[in-house]
């Protein structure tokens, strides 16, 4: 079993409060994202589960039962750190054995154990060889391994893959992935780079300023912030003002229909994601859309950033098209199904 359930969890630095009355359940068998920016508290959570930090309010229970007052070792939840802690003296599989070894656990029955952990963690060729042996990557796989080989209820990730480059993130993320789909862990990931979460787990809770401001599916906290405050953290532009009136959305940026919505007449704030705006060199037959002059473009790789000031404001369009250049006269189109509509403020 791996039941995690935070319940008004308070944790105060001082007279500081750094986290005030949250509430996360992580699933036997879950992998949830702690998604959050700097700062936000993700850490403090972390090491309060893991039993290395006192709340000041709330409870913490692992399948069930409340963790108040027990320590670390006894509590069935193992956090990696973000700077893997290794001892330098031991090579890879002694430090991988080392909690094993630590729970009295003999030899033998240890050395099978670390075995089949090298081999999930693609370490096998790597055994003898001493921590300073190895590359920033490879040490981040052996804590993650020494983890693993306690067979915690819970694992708790603190931004293990931080420090590694592009391409070795990427395998490393699909490596945790499949050692979740494998052994079924309950697993509390914490990151502040929204794709890493999207793309790892099951479901994602964003943290800002220590509150949770949604908890759900990668696609629900993507596609259906719950305010424009997590739009923007997900990458999201183009807020503007409007209001309904009878299922259609008027604003500076055109009318919208958007169906039945409650609030007639009430201001209500919209955003459309750069990626859903349709761009056009502007033709002497009009397609309809909104007239514009592209102000600036960031070429990123697989698509291209464009501000384009129309006279309502700029709105800024991402494109996999090419070709677009500053000064040029284009028609922007917003598809109204795209067009996000926060409640009331
Ligand atoms: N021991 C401490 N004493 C006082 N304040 C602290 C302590 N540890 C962290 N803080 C503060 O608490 C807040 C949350 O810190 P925390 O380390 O949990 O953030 P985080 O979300 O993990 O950030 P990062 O992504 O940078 O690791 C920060 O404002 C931080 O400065
Ligand atoms: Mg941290």
């Amino acid at each position: 079993m791996g039941d995690l359930r935070i319940e008004k969890l308070a944790i105060d630095y001082g007279a500081r409060a750094v986290i005030q009355g949250l509430d996360l359940d992580v699933h036997d068998g879950e992998m949830v994202s702690l998604l959050g920016p700097s700062g936000a508290g993700k850490t403090t959570i972390l090491k309060a589960v893991a039993g290395l930090l006192e709340p000041s309010g709330g409870n913490i229970l692992i399948d069930g039962h409340s963790v108040r007052g027990v320590p670390p070792e006894k509590r069935n939840a193992v956090m990696v750190f973000q700077k893997p802690l290794l001892f330098p003296f031991m090579n890879v599989s002694q430090n991988i054995g080392f909690g094993l070894r630590m729970r009295g656990q003999a030899g033998g029955e240890t050395a099978r154990h670390v075995d089949h952990i090298l081999a999930l963690t693609r370490l096998e060729g790597l055994s003898r060889r001493k921590v300073h042996e190895l590359s920033g990557g490879q040490q981040q796989r052996v804590a993650l391994a020494r983890a693993l080989v306690l067979k915690p209820s819970i694992l708790l990730l603190d931004e293990p893959l931080s420090n590694l480059d592009a391409t070795l993130r990427q395998r490393m993320r699909e490596l945790i992935q499949t050692i979740q789909s494998e052994t079924r862990m309950t697993m509390l990931f914490v990151t502040h780079d929204q794709s890493e979460a999207l793309m790892l787990s099951h479901r994602v809770a964003l943290l800002l300023d220590g509150r949770l401001r949604q908890v759900g599916a990668p696609r629900q906290l993507f596609h259906h912030p719950a305010d424009p405050e997590v739009a923007r953290f997900f990458g999201g532009k183009n807020f503007f003002q409007g209001h309904i009136q009878n299922g259609m959305y008027h604003s500076d940026f055109g009318v919208f229909a958007v169906g039945p919505q409650d609030g007639n007449g009430h201001l209500r704030t919209a955003t459309i994601r750069p990626e859903d705006i349709r761009i056009v060199p502007r033709r002497a037959e009009s397609s309809g859309g909104l007239a514009g002059r592209i102000v600036k473009t960031n070429f990123e790789g697989s698509a291209t950033r464009i501000v384009v000031a129309c006279s309502a404001g700029e709105l800024v369009v991402l494109t996999s098209q090419d070709g677009f250049l500053p000064g040029q006269e284009v028609e922007v189109t917003v598809p109204p199904d795209k067009l996000r509509l926060f409640p009331d403020a």
